[in-house]
């Protein structure tokens, strides 16, 4: 359980404005971070974890300012930036080690509570039984969910995404949203995930966050989210390739009325991805 509050952030890079004067707080949630590329996603994401310094602003966890990069902030990026040629439990247990003391730690004796925590978190992405495969024989899905993995071996107080899906199909898209959803509610860990997918997002999401060139657009809650408000966003549905499942978006966003709960986020993973 934890509470990212953001105040009046912003971030210049020379001439460009990346992040214009934004705030706002998320306690406990799953929040998605919507807009265009461009938009200040992952410029957002990096001053949270420390990898960009703010031009000016102010970034708390549990009331305690986060400045530079720290372990209670795990994160995942698009790209999974895993140790190939080791297995999943390997890549998992050196959490957030960079490759070099990977390989030294590989070598070293690593506690049982250690070993157990990685063992753990395989299995919350359904994983345990692939532990000993090499992350280079798995899927693109599977990797991510490695990648996932890795990140809850931290035991973070907050898990940020990067576009964590973007370069995989949307069944596995799908899947591995699953996971991060269900990974984030087993460890009460508050998550902000940047997605550019409206469809997954709204299927998803507890939160909503638009960005737009560095501004904050909306913030609302799921029951909140309309078409009008992604119409903002992104100019028109059309130019994210979505005019084909305009009904789609419609459908997610406000259930088809036969059943009330059909907007509610899934409380667990599809028995189908188990498979
Ligand atoms: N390291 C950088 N140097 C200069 N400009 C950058 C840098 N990173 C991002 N930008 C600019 O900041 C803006 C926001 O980028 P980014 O945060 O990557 O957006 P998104 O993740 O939503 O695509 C863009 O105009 C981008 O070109
Ligand atoms: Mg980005």
């Amino acid at each position: 359980m934890s509470t990212l509050k953001i105040e009046n952030l912003s971030k210049q890079y020379g001439d460009v404005t990346a992040l214009e004067d934004v705030s706002f707080e998320i306690e406990d949630e799953f929040a998605v971070l919507l807009g265009e590329s461009g938009a200040g996603k992952s410029t957002l994401l990096r001053c949270i974890n420390g990898l960009t310094e703010p031009t000016s602003g102010y970034i708390a966890l549990d009331g305690e300012e986060v400045r530079g990069s720290q372990t209670d902030v795990g994160m995942i990026f698009q790209q999974h930036n895993l140790v190939d040629g080791v297995s999943a439990y390997l890549n998992a247990l050196t959490g957030s080690l960079d490759r070099v003391s990977m390989l030294k730690s590989m070598l070293q004796w690593q506690s049982r509570e250690d070993k157990l925590r990685a063992l753990e978190a395989l299995e919350t992405v359904g994983l345990l039984d692939e532990s000993h495969q090499r992350v280079s024989q798995m899927s693109g899905g599977q990797q991510q969910r490695v990648g996932i993995a890795r990140a809850l071996v931290q035991d973070p107080r907050l898990l940020l995404a990067d576009e964590p899906v973007a370069s995989l199909d949307p069944s596995s898209a799908e899947t591995v949203m699953g996971y991060l959803r269900k990974a984030a509610g087993e460890h009460d860990v508050t998550a902000l995930v940047s997605l550019h997918q409206v469809n997954i997002a709204a299927y998803f999401g507890d939160r909503f966050i638009g960005l737009r060139d560095g501004e904050k657009l909306f913030d609302v809650r799921r029951e909140e989210l309309t078409p009008e408000l992604i119409d903002d966003l992104y100019g028109s549905v059309e130019t994210v390739g979505l005019a084909d499942q305009e009904e789609t978006v419609e459908e997610i966003l406000h259930g088809d009325g036969d059943d009330p709960d059909d907007t509610a986020p899934p409380e667990t993973v599809p028995q189908e991805i188990e498979a």
